[in-house]
């Protein structure tokens, strides 16, 4: 059975997972944050003591440790890291900046693409990460960039964090994020870039509801 595929990039707080979520649950498809594999691989880094963009063959050779599995409960998707659920402490901002260090190294980024291959084989699927429509599944049935203004992001993950409870402060995310942002475009290894087949979708002014439909409209368009 040929499954359909959904793939969609862009930078941090620009919305991709809540919208990606979000539509998935309409439309009955499976939601793969991508995001979240890297982020498991930098906490196993800072578990273990590894600073990860400073010591990456330390990390590289302990990779084989590294075991991450993702079970899907009516929260929705969980990540475990070595059997422990670490869904809630991914989400805390050294983690962020981790996954963007962790995100340069080839060799973490081989094996969760074939992770993230392997879901996408099983189940219709809407991914969401930074090089899926390029790289990942490049014969995704749709492919969406999805953007928002810098300050708009930053102000979005700050009220995400707010809401979740996780202490954080307005600068320091807005300066993580441009952190992010840079690293993740310029890196040699899949960096940040519209795929010259995605569609731009930027959501700077649009509301959840309003940037949920803008995206489920167009899948339903295309399939
Ligand atoms: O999407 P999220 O902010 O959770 O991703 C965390 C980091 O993981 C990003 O800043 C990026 O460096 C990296 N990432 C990536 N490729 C993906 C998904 C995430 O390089 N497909």
């Amino acid at each position: 059975m040929k499954y359909i595929s959904v793939a969609v990039d862009g930078p941090a707080g620009a919305g991709k997972s809540s919208v990606s979520k979000a539509v998935a649950k309409s439309l009955g498809y499976t939601y793969i944050d991508t995001g979240a594999m890297y982020r498991a691989v930098a906490l196993f880094a800072i578990n273990n003591g590894i600073d990860a963009k400073n010591e990456t063959e330390k990390l590289v050779s302990r990779l084989n440790e590294v075991e991450i599995d993702i079970k899907y409960t009516d929260e929705g998707q969980q990540i475990y890291l070595l059997g422990e659920n670490v869904s809630k402490r991914i989400r805390e901002e050294d983690v962020s900046v981790g996954a963007s260090n962790v995100a340069v190294i080839p060799e973490v980024r081989k094996k969760l693409v074939e992770l993230q291959r392997k879901m996408a084989e099983s189940a219709n699927v809407i991914m969401d990460g930074r090089d899926i429509c390029s790289y990942v599944l490049p014969n995704a049935d749709v492919k969406i960039f999805l953007t928002a203004s810098a300050e708009s992001r930053a102000k979005r993950r700050y009220d995400e964090l707010c809401e979740k409870g996780i202490e954080c402060d307005f600068e320091k995310i807005k300066a993580d994020m441009e952190y992010r942002d840079k690293n993740d475009s310029q890196r040699a290894v899949a960096p940040l870039k519209k795929a010259d087949d995605a569609i731009l979708i930027d959501t700077t002014e649009y509301d959840f509801d309003g940037a949920v439909k803008l995206v489920k409209d167009l899948i339903l368009e295309k399939t």
